[in-house]
């Protein structure tokens, strides 16, 4: 049995070494576009480097999908007037899906192959799904996040809240709503309530009101963040917010940092209230290892961020990211024994904090308010702040 399995895993790693893009010509993506109603089409140049790592995951997703995979080698010259336009982005690859030849959504997420796939059948399922007791269990695992109201059928004013709310998150969640008394029984629940599901971390949260736009909103941010988050556009800011520590854990490829998600989640539960930790994918965040003291094109490698004062701890080159090496770090960070780093010169001026565009905004702590005095210089130790 056991070599089986072996077997079985070392086949579908070379099946991966081996396949790779297999691109489609300009004539073959536009006719596909006409001829089917939803086609996903990644547009890329197979030399940079976003491209070589969505590549594998891509391969991965292709098969997996009810809907049609297609990608285009933007850099072939003929291929310039399909890639400009569908809006050549200022970097490859972008990932459209395509509803009736038009341009729906655009992938922003980690190019993670199930991601890619969670995605493309989001974008396909309206805003906000009907469920019945009959169709609840396959709605529950249906994204790797998936939040299901619970309300009655007359309830008007929760129904419009859970709507906003799922306009507002639809990029990375899916939404039901479910009348259906036979489904409350199911799943143990009184209306009015939302309940979220985390596939990725087999975990539930409920939610029993007010059924406020604000409190709903607050509930989805907190309930839908995985014990390792992936970093991402749309969730950096949001888990500042939070404003407890963040663990960042920089690994170049996705299979790293899925591994490294994995090792380190039963450690990361037990602070998952008071820590918020991370993957984050360098080609994604280019400028947030050197902010954080770490060597450039060295993953993997991770920091602590603390929110409350600014401080920043450069997780020791050459210690193996582990449960056991990582956690008894942090402890003599929390206990005072580690002295945060400086960056060399220690002026830091407010803007000097926000990264990579929107992408890679960190938001201006306390030691930027004491440095927004002009000409004052400031070290970032502990002591100065
Ligand atoms: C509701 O669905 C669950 C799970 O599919 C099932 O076990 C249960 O019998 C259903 N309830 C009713 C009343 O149909």
């Amino acid at each position: 049995m056991m070599c089986h399995l072996l077997l079985l895993a070392s086949l579908a790693t070379l099946a991966v070494s081996v396949r790779g893009w297999e691109h489609a010509s300009a004539e073959y993506v536009e006719s596909t576009l006409k001829e089917h109603d939803v086609v996903v089409v990644a547009f890329v140049a197979p030399s940079e480097e976003k491209c070589k790592s969505l590549e594998p995951e891509w391969v991965l997703a292709t098969p997996e999908s009810n809907v049609l995979f297609l990608s285009i080698d933007c850099t072939e010259p003929s291929h310039s007037t399909i890639c400009k336009q569908h809006e050549a982005p200022s970097s490859w690859p972008r990932i459209e899906l395509f509803e009736k030849g038009e341009a729906k959504a655009t992938y922003l997420g980690p190019r993670r192959a199930a991601a890619i796939l969670s995605w493309a059948g989001r974008v396909q399922r309206p805003t906000l799904s009907e469920v019945d007791n009959g169709s609840l269990n396959v709605f529950k695992s249906i994204d790797e996040t998936v939040f299901i109201a619970y309300l009655n059928d007359y309830d008007e004013s929760s129904r419009t809240a859970v709507s906003d709310i799922a306009a507002k998150f639809k990029d990375e969640f899916t939404f039901g709503l479910t009348t259906d008394v036979e489904s409350w029984a199911a799943e143990q629940m009184e209306a009015p309530a939302l309940k979220g599901y985390k596939a990725v971390d087999g975990d539930t949260k409920v939610f029993r009101g007010p059924f406020d736009v604000a409190s709903l909103e607050s509930f989805v941010k907190e309930a839908s963040r995985p014990v390792i988050g992936e970093l991402s556009i749309y969730n950096h800011q949001r888990y500042l917010d939070r404003g407890w520590p963040v663990v960042y854990i920089f690994a170049s490829t996705e299979r790293e940092r899925t591994e490294l998600r994995a090792t380190l989640k039963t450690m990361a539960r037990s602070y998952y209230d008071s820590l918020t930790m991370v993957t984050a994918d360098p080609l994604e965040f280019p400028s947030l290892p050197a902010k954080f003291g770490l060597e450039p094109g060295v993953f993997p490698s991770g920091a602590v961020h603390q929110l409350s004062n600014g401080n920043i701890y450069p997780y020791p080159r050459g210690k193996p990211i582990t449960p056991r090496a990582l956690q008894s770090w942090g402890l003599e960070v929390w206990q005072g024994r580690v002295k945060p780093w400086s960056p060399p010169g220690a002026t830091l001026a407010p803007t000097e904090m926000q990264g990579d565009g929107g992408a890679g905004r960190v938001r201006a702590t306390r030691k930027v308010s004491v440095a927004s005095f002009p000409g004052m210089k400031i070290k970032l130790g502990r002591d100065e702040l």
